[in-house]
């Protein structure tokens, strides 16, 4: 039977890292897409049909890529986290993961409100609001290859 707790994956344990590196390309890759496409639709007035095919955008990019790759990467990172125990490195990156999460969640809400043709950030603060995921991907690769602590 397997128990839960440190080492509970088996061998399984290599598979799920693997996966979970690709669910996070894959949720990465969402998130450096969609403020992209919010800064292009930014300057498009709300009605035109231009408006329109960047709200279409924006919907598929979370259905097919966003949504579904933050939940198999929590999911997957969950389960490593539980089979490692915790160590300090693997609480502080869940610290940035979290961070990463907000930014997603503040991403589809701007998405909404794009589409009601609201602007509550300007242009040059999506451009900065751009680089936070860049910023969390270097700490979360320092801390999961070098573990400094
Ligand atoms: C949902 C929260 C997450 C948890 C609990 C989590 C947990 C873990 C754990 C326990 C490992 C195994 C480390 C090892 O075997 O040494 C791992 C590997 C990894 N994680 Fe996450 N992770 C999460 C989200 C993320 C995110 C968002 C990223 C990218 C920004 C990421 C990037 C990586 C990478 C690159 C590895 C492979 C490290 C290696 O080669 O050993 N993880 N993760």
């Amino acid at each position: 039977m397997i128990e839960w707790g440190t080492g509970w994956l088996g061998d399984a344990y290599l598979w799920i890292k693997a996966l979970h590196v690709a669910f996070v390309i894959f949720w990465m890759a969402g998130l450096f897409m969609i403020p992209r496409f919010l800064v292009y639709w930014h300057p498009v007035p709300a009605g035109a049909p231009e408006a329109a095919l960047w709200d279409e955008r924006c919907r598929r990019l979370r259905r097919i890529i966003l949504s579904p790759a933050m939940v198999v990467s929590w999911v997957a990172g969950l389960s490593l986290g539980f089979h490692l125990g915790w160590p300090l490195w693997l609480v502080v990156k869940f610290l940035f993961v979290c961070l990463l999460t907000w930014f997603h969640h503040w991403m589809i809400g701007l998405h909404g409100k794009f589409a009601d043709g609201q602007r509550p950030v300007t242009e040059k603060g999506l451009r900065l609001a751009n680089e936070i995921p860049s910023l969390v991907t270097l700490a979360v690769a320092v801390l999961v290859i070098v573990k400094p602590f």
